[in-house]
């Protein structure tokens, strides 16, 4: 399973490329706003972070020329870029167009299975169905993973790789797992959140304090 970082902070982008656990990183314009950076400078930072993975940056656009001129034009600051398009059928036209062109592309917003086919047949890269929003209005968003991926894996020469966003805690990485989805996109707190386990801290302790009455060194 592949891990992306769901941030535009580059601080944090760092920290986490030094674990070597990062595939990539997907921001979004909320995330751009929250840096309070100028998104191409902060967009360039993070493909010299991350060199060789994927970084999402996304259209505002609401119409397919416009989508393209802007896709273009973020495409051109590093063959890592995937341009992030909204879920709309302004967003399909301007995906099928991009997969001719062998421009990478991340087709946002996702919250119907209809909606993740026509992604696949537009030759979108990845599909990002919302998790956590669906949550947010009392339906399990995993159900819509579960689809995704059964559908995919019904047809092979859909090559998009599903990518489960919206992640709001650990359960939703393991029910992705358990799922088959290729690719979860993870608020850091939530990537710190993975390796914590009370039992983990409790043994360490216990064998720190044995090791130091032997009296050894290594
Ligand atoms: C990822 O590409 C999305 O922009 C992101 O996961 C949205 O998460 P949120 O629903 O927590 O804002």
């Amino acid at each position: 399973m592949k891990f992306f970082v769901d941030t535009a902070e580059t601080k944090e982008i760092i920290e986490l490329a030094d674990s070597g656990l990062l595939d990539g990183v997907t921001t979004n314009p909320s995330l751009i706003m929250k840096s309070g950076r100028d998104f191409i400078e902060v967009i360039k930072e993070i493909c010299e972070i991350v060199p060789g993975k994927p970084v999402s940056a996304e259209v505002t656009a609401m119409d397919s020329p416009t989508m393209l001129e802007q896709g273009r034009k973020l495409a051109k600051i590093s063959k890592d870029i995937v341009v992030k398009l909204p879920l709309t059928m302004e967003g399909i036209k301007a995906c099928n167009i991009f997969s001719q062109e062998d421009i990478k592309t991340n087709v946002t917003l996702c919250f119907s299975p209809t909606q993740a086919i026509l992604a696949a047949k537009a030759g979108a890269t990845y599909i990002s169905p919302f998790v956590g929003r669906h949550d947010d209005i009392a339906y399990n968003g995993m159900n819509l993973i579960n689809e995704i991926v059964a559908i995919y894996n019904n047809y092979p020469d859909f090559e998009t790789e599903v990518l489960v966003a919206s992640i709001r805690h650990p359960i939703h990485i393991v029910e992705a797992g358990m799922m088959g989805a290729d690719v979860c996109t993870i608020p850091p707190k939530v990537i710190h959140q993975l390796v914590k386990h009370p039992l983990t801290a409790q043994g360490l302790e216990a064998f720190e304090a044995d090791w130091a009455k032997t009296g050894q060194d290594i």
